[in-house]
């Protein structure tokens, strides 16, 4: 899989304007979901005036989609086709994907397949989108309640990062991707988890955010350059998701959805707390994350009578190979344990010290 470009810059505009110049394109086309239509469009306007004066009136088409998770789906996927194929996209067009990881999945695996692939770029709007999910080349839509069951791994041609798009997010969708931020802190070093841990994300600014944004992002990008295809040290990233999912699907059947970031920072707790078991994880960053997501995110609320159903949920995750259920565990921070399977009981101790940590 080839490298991907990662730029982070204060000048989107400029920043497309020579990403495009650079791809060889005939067709240029910009997708958006309806939040991002409003509220980031109008920030690459100047590109889009400039890109069409530029190219003696040549139109760029804009393909709109609904927006939420709810939306990563086939429907949404040939909306995009269709928007290509009816607008005269060849082999050689090129897409904009302008948006948060759904847009940018669901948009990337649409130009991954349309005419068997074409060349795209990613505009990541959210944080989550910008710390990873804009970034490592998985595409892919959701079938049904199961997640990104259907996808490929089609790296974009850039990935470009403006921390100017996060002024609109609300606070949780900020927590969501912070989520995956303590995730890559603590595959990284201490020192970065700390900075982490007293950084306050919901009064951020763009100088201090940014350093941490970027550490981030490199985390992500050097373990996918190490294991593109998730054979070995790239489940390393699944640290918190095996819990995370299970609790997010939970949360979506229950009819409260919560967003995947905060599932997955429960799903730290709960693998940390696995890992401390099985692995000799040091209590007190235990202590410390639980306090950390326990403030900032509140509990996940279930009782022991959700314990099957949770188990049942995690054995049908797609990481599992036979009928074990897997798990990223930690050593220590910076020392990731693959491939960690564990019974109902073990599961079931993880959940009681969960629910004591959390106090529910
Ligand atoms: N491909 C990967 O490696 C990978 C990794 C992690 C997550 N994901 C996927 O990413 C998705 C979650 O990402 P997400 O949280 O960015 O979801 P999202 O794209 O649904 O964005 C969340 C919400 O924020 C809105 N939004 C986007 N940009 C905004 C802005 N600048 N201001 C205000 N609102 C804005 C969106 O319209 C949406 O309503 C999931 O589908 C998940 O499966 C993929
Ligand atoms: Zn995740």
């Amino acid at each position: 899989m080839s490298e991907q470009q990662v730029v982070f810059t204060n000048d989107i505009c400029q920043a497309l304007a020579d990403f495009t110049s650079g791809i060889g394109h005939d067709k240029l086309f910009i997708l958006f979901d309806e939040t991002t239509r409003q509220l980031c469009l109008p920030v690459l306007q100047p590109f889009i005036d400039g890109y069409e004066a530029g190219h003696a009136g040549r139109k760029v088409t804009h393909i709109g989609i609904p927006a939420t998770d709810e939306s990563k789906t086939v429907e949404s996927l040939t909306l995009v086709w269709s928007g290509l194929s009816a607008n005269g996209a060849t082999r050689h067009s090129l897409l904009i994907n302008v948006g948060g990881g759904m847009v940018t999945d669901l948009g990337g695996f649409a130009a991954a397949t349309f005419k068997r692939g074409i060349h795209f770029i990613n505009v990541a709007t959210t944080l989550l989108g910008a710390v990873d999910a804009a970034v490592g080349g998985k595409t892919g839509i959701n079938l049904g309640n199961l997640k990104n069951e259907v996808g490929a791994f089609a790296p974009a041609d850039a990935v470009l990062i403006s921390t100017r798009f996060f002024e609109t997010l609300d606070q949780k969708n900020l927590l969501s991707g912070y989520a995956e931020m303590l995730k890559h802190g603590l595959l990284s070093e201490r020192e970065a988890l700390a900075k982490l841990l007293d950084y306050d994300i919901q009064h951020w600014e763009n100088a201090t955010l940014l350093p941490l944004l970027e550490y981030s992002v490199n985390v992500k990008r050097e373990v996918v350059r190490q294991d593109p295809f998730e054979k070995g040290l790239r489940k390393a990233l699944n640290l918190g998701h095996t819990f995370g999912h299970a609790f997010e699907t939970f949360a979506m059947k229950s009819h409260q959805p919560v967003l995947h970031g905060y599932a997955v920072a429960w799903g730290l707790v709960c693998e940390l707390i696995m890992s401390q078991q099985q692995c000799g994880f040091p209590s007190e960053v235990l202590y410390e994350i639980a306090h950390y997501v326990r403030d900032n995110y509140g509990p996940m609320q279930f009782t022991c009578d959700d314990y099957d159903t949770l188990i049942e949920l995690m054995r049908h995750d797609k990481k599992n190979e036979g009928d074990a259920i897997n798990f990223t565990l930690m050593e220590s921070i910076g020392q990731p344990s693959l491939n960690h399977s564990a019974d109902k009981e073990e599961i079931g101790v993880v959940l009681d010290i969960y629910r004591d940590l959390m106090g529910i």
